[in-house]
């Protein structure tokens, strides 16, 4: 295992985008890697590093202080199956279809997808029989692709291995990313990469959790190990311009808590929609980007995890039955920078057998099938994986049928 980061070394208190001054406006305190799910044997074996988040004075990009080096979070045991959602199936099949009918319409048109995880979206490709390749270096998770029929490559997307693709098959018609943008630091070789693979007239499409929305939510739990960067449009339109591309398209998604859906593409090659001038209007007017308005997020946060931890106190004193729903990688910012153990959450379900008979990291609450959550039932269930209520309070209606509660945290807490 290489003890860095990504291609460039990084500067402390630099931006990773402009080289300007980050200032930082909230500490989480010491946390573990989100998805390090831990086994007896590993136990005393875990990483740790301090988690901050900042704004660079210069492009204002809100990024982390401290990023643990890159094949610590993304190995042969990464545990996240994109495919455990039924919602984000949905969600990636319908991504792909559009690409087909609107992007992929030349002679033997070719898709990248970065980060392509168990193929969610690229199998609706593979299906259409159209020539596309996956990054992703994340072994099992890789292989749960290749079962699909989708080709992978293991190595991460860099601009060496950008270059390799582009010799072996030529240009890509569209670059696709989700949830893996804002999880990479080394953001100058990535755009480098795009720029060496993407054919004349190609998009780079990339979906991230929307700054904006993690400001009005108070959904601090998105800032984790892997979320290095939490995008705007003001972001990422100066990040584009630097590199000799521009912000054409920007799209609202409610999946995640709420996402932008960015399309980059070479400058003067495309004609920037409306939204996007919107978006960025809307920006300013909120002041999304001043520092004012993010050291109140910080500020709200605090009063989270104090109300969050009060009301797990008091129900433990009352002698009240409390688990967890969905071992998510946010919630190890939740139980780590609210120090909630299992004296307040006796376990965690989740369907993901990886994450299973395990503890979760740092905080080391036990990790227990789906089956766990009705045998018996408990009073309360602290739903770790709020951004996807809808999937999971429509199947588990036995459980409010129960008497059991719900307990939410964002965007405020609160019992229902
Ligand atoms: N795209 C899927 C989704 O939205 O559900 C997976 C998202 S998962 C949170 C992030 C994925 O990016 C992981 O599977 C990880 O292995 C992969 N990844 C991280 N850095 C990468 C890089 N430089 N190139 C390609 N994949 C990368
Ligand atoms: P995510 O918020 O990063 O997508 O992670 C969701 C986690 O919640 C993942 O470990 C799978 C788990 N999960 C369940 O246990 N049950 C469910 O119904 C859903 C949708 C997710
Ligand atoms: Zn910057």
């Amino acid at each position: 295992m290489t003890d860095r980061v990504g291609p460039a070394q990084e500067e402390k208190g630099r931006c990773r985008v402009c080289g300007g001054a980050v200032h930082e406006f909230l500490d989480l305190g010491r946390n573990p890697l989100s998805d390090n799910f831990l086994t007896a044997e590993n136990l005393g074996d875990e990483f740790f590093f301090r988690l901050s988040v900042g704004f660079c004075e210069s492009c204002t990009m809100v990024q982390l202080g401290e990023v643990p080096p890159r094949e610590r979070m993304f190995h042969d045991d990464y545990p996240y199956y994109s495919s455990g959602s039924s919602v984000m199936r949905k969600h990636f099949e319908q991504t792909a279809r559009e690409f087909l009918e609107t992007e992929a319409t030349g002679d033997d048109p070719f898709i990248v997808e970065i980060g392509c995880n168990d193929g969610v979206l690229l199998k609706t490709v593979h299906d259409a029989g159209v020539r596309h390749l996956g990054f992703e270096p994340s072994g099992k998770v890789a292989e749960v692709a290749r079962g699909k029929g989708v080709r992978v490559t293991g190595d991460f997307f860099e601009e060496a291995t950008a270059v390799a693709v582009r010799a072996a098959d030529g240009p890509a018609d569209v670059i696709f990313a989700a949830n893996t943008i804002c999880h990479i630091p080394y953001m100058g070789s990535i755009l480098k990469g795009v720029d060496a693979l993407l054919g004349p007239g190609g998009v780079f499409v990339f979906e991230d959790p929307y700054l904006g929305e993690i400001v009005s939510k108070t959904s601090f739990d998105q800032i984790y190990d892997e979320h290095c960067f939490l995008f705007s449009a003001h972001s990422v339109a100066e990040m584009a311009r630097r590199h000799g591309f521009a912000l054409v398209d920007v799209r609202r998604l409610e999946v995640h808590g709420g996402e932008i859906r960015y399309t980059l593409a070479r400058a003067g090659e495309r004609e920037p929609t409306a939204d996007v001038a919107a978006l960025l209007a809307e920006e300013d007017e909120r002041g999304l980007t001043d520092p004012a308005t993010l050291k109140g997020f910080a500020a709200k946060v605090v009063e989270i995890k104090d109300t969050l931890v009060t009301l797990l106190r008091r129900l433990k004193d009352e002698g009240r039955t409390v688990v967890a729903y969905g071992a998510t990688a946010k919630s190890a910012t939740v139980t780590n920078f609210c120090g909630i153990g299992p004296d307040l959450v006796s376990f965690v379900c989740d369907t993901t057998p990886a994450k299973q008979d395990r503890l979760s990291p740092g905080a080391h609450i036990p990790v227990r099938p789906a089956s766990a959550f009705s045998d018996p039932y408990p009073d309360y269930a602290l739903l770790f994986a709020w951004n996807h209520a809808e999937e999971i309070m429509a199947k588990e209606q036995d459980f409010r049928r129960s008497g059991g509660r719900w307990i939410l945290y964002v965007p405020k807490v609160r019992v229902v």
